[in-house]
């Protein structure tokens, strides 16, 4: 399976923010933003990864992530998204990347504490179709929100006021080749974007979605709030964070001796 992680986008829920610069390349405590989504394509076993980006900021990626050596990687891919279409537009860009291979899809402002091995594991062994990865959250209405019903998933729908359920779509999608194929059939929702809602949708009408729930935390970090809670989640289980308060203990212990 090949990863992508989607970069591009205006980021104008963090503005100024990012006026003179992608959403993407903010601190996130210790580290860029961009850091955290190719470890966890990284930490699934996934090496071949394509990021997709835009705007006048798109070659500051390559300056800060090169060929990936930082991930342990040799060679990272790029490519470049022309205006503002949506996360489906974005991911439309992959399909040459993706040359008929699974991929596994990841926003770029996704955050979590542990790691999707299992559900990547699962997901090699699926023959055809999707797999989604759900978390219980109390907004919502913030969201993508699924409608499950047992192990079946009957429905999602993006950001509805009255959410049916407290079950978000984290922003890690699992998807075969046909996805492109999906792609094209969108048209632009009433944001005037192509939705990964509706493409997740697809799959679901076709009867070939799976899905499992996301252990440990998981945060977006697309709009002031989150962005805070993303960066106080990774610096509470930073072992620099920890290191941090111990250092700091042993001076003000040597201060008070
Ligand atoms: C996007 C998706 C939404 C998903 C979310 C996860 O929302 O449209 O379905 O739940 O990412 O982060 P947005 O980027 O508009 O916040």
């Amino acid at each position: 399976m090949k990863g992508v992680v989607l970069a591009g986008g205006t980021g104008s829920r963090l503005f100024p923010l990012t006026k003179i610069t992608n959403k993407h390349l903010l601190p996130i405590y210790d580290r860029p933003m961009i850091y955290f989504p190719i470890q966890t394509l990284v930490d699934a076993g996934i090496r071949d990864i394509l990021i997709v980006t835009g705007g006048r900021n798109s070659g500051d990626f390559l300056r800060l992530l090169a060929n990936g050596k930082q991930f342990g990687l040799n060679h990272i891919n790029y490519t470049y998204q022309e205006g503002e279409g949506g996360i489906a537009d974005a991911l439309n860009l992959a399909e040459h990347f993706a040359d008929g291979h699974k991929i596994c899809v990841v926003l770029g402002d996704n955050i979590i504490e542990g790691d999707i091995r299992q559900a990547a594991d699962r997901f090699r062994q699926q023959d055809t179709g999707a797999h989604i990865l759900l978390k219980e959250v109390h907004d919502a209405e913030r969201f993508g929100v699924a409608e499950v019903s047992g192990d079946h998933i009957v429905g999602i729908e993006e950001k509805p006021a009255r959410p049916k359920s407290n079950l978000a779509v984290t922003g890690i999608y699992m998807y075969d080749a046909t996805v492109f194929d999906k792609i094209r059939t969108l048209v632009p929702s009433r944001r005037g974007e192509l939705e990964i809602t509706d493409v997740n949708n697809a799959y679901i009408r076709e009867g070939t979605m799976t899905f499992s729930y996301l252990d440990g935390w998981w945060t977006d970090a697309g709009t002031f709030d989150s962005l805070l809670r993303a960066a106080n989640l990774v610096a509470k289980s930073s072992p620099r964070s920890a290191a941090e308060d111990e250092a700091a203990a042993s001076t003000e212990g040597a201060v008070r001796a």
